[in-house]
């Protein structure tokens, strides 16, 4: 993150003696990025952090094998018929991933065990519903458009208040603004279409008490469950750049030209090996002969993920893409607007039409996406063979 917060109570200086009321000793820990040469804050805690009692091997969930994406071929996963079983964490169904990044789906209204994701940030979307993200940093209250960023290593877990849906963006590193929309010392930048004023981080500490508390923590080598000898939400204050934020899509300022813009201008997020883009309502391209959807195109070094989370894609008319839907257009192949949408796009701009309502989130990748059962068992198998219809 690129800003500085201050949340409960630290000492004036950092690393010296930070005395509890009893006279005891608050234990610090640093959380920190790039072995020491990145972003960090620094956390206060009642208990020493580092004490486990207990360290248990866990089976991981079936459903996580991935498939390559063959025969090549374009897909339409239709997300509104997956029903998924556990929380918000185990219950994730593996729609696509990589080397880079893990893309999966989950619904539900119960409370995850704590997690600690060691592999990567995520960045959870909230498609619909409330949620509260617990964390050692305080919480955050999340809802629909919500893009939560929750970063590696950070201990947490979501609490549905009703059902939630959710995309999880599980990376295998870190998730940052564009550095475009940055200056070099990290403000974000007057184009930049978001800004510091957009994100939520924790406001206060919270505090719980427990003895015994399991932690599930995933790491490239698989999962473990540890046991804490004290809750690990024992942090009496904090500092510094690194910390769980949310970022809400409606606060998104779509960037308009006269003809069409490519999809950069929709850059949300960058992490390694793929971006986060928000296609949100705004103004349709207004040059006079203006074609207002996409060109067909091919971007050879991309898979493109694309998930339809709200109003209406002229582009997708007649590819059976509705409110949930989820495309993905791998690189071998030129996609682009359905037959008929350009000429039905220009009808009607010519009858007064001058806003798309379209409301999207995509993940392109850098190199190609696997697929995952959670995708394989909602896809529709007649999207490939729409163009040539
Ligand atoms: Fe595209």
């Amino acid at each position: 993150m690129p800003y500085y917060q201050v949340v409960g109570e630290v000492p004036r200086k950092r690393h010296v003696q930070f005395r509890r009321p009893d006279g005891g000793l608050y234990a610090e820990e640093l959380m920190g990025e790039e072995g020491f040469s990145s972003d960090s804050s620094l956390l206060y805690h009642r208990h020493l952090p580092t004490a486990i009692v207990k360290a248990e091997a866990v089976t991981s969930p079936p459903g996580t094998r991935l498939e390559p994406n063959l025969p090549l071929a374009p897909r339409h996963f239709r997300t509104q018929e997956l029903s998924t079983v556990g929380d918000l964490v185990t219950g994730r169904m593996l729609l696509a991933g990589n080397g880079d990044v893990r893309l999966s789906y989950a619904t539900s209204d119960q409370p995850s065990e704590l997690y600690r994701n060691s592999m990567g940030d995520e960045c959870v979307y909230v498609q619909r519903g409330s949620v509260r993200l617990e964390s050692t940093y305080g919480v955050i209250e999340a809802g629909a458009g919500d893009y939560v960023v929750v970063p590696t290593g950070t201990i947490h877990r979501w609490v549905p208040d009703g059902q939630v849906n959710v995309l999880a963006i599980e990376a295998s590193g870190h998730i940052r603004p564009p550095k475009r929309y940055l200056s070099q010392y990290g403000q974000f930048l007057e184009h930049a279409p978001y800004c510091e004023r957009d994100l939520r981080s924790p406001a206060e500490p919270l505090l719980v008490e427990g003895e015994e508390v399991p932690v599930l923590v995933r790491t490239r080598g698989g999962l473990t469950r540890l046991v804490y000898r004290n809750h690990p939400f024992d942090v009496v204050g904090w500092d510094g750049c690194l910390y769980p934020f949310a970022f809400n899509i409606e606060d998104f300022e779509p960037i308009v030209k006269k003809t069409h813009a490519p999809p950069p201008v929709h850059q949300t997020f960058e992490g390694p090996g793929f971006v986060v883009c928000s296609f949100c309502p705004r103004p349709l391209d207004f040059h006079p002969e203006s074609i207002p959807i996409p060109y067909n195109h091919h971007n050879v070094d991309s898979d493109e993920f694309m998930f339809y989370v709200g109003g209406d894609y002229s582009a997708r008319k007649g590819s059976g893409i509705d409110v949930g839907s989820i495309s993905l257009h791998p690189a071998g192949f030129t996609h682009g607007p359905q037959p008929g949408a350009v000429e039905a796009v220009i009808d009607a701009v010519s009858r007064g039409i001058t806003t798309t309502s379209e409301m999207a989130v995509m993940v392109d990748t850098f190199r190609p996406l696997d697929l995952g059962q959670g995708a394989l068992s909602c896809e529709d198998p007649g999207y490939a063979w729409t163009w040539a219809r």
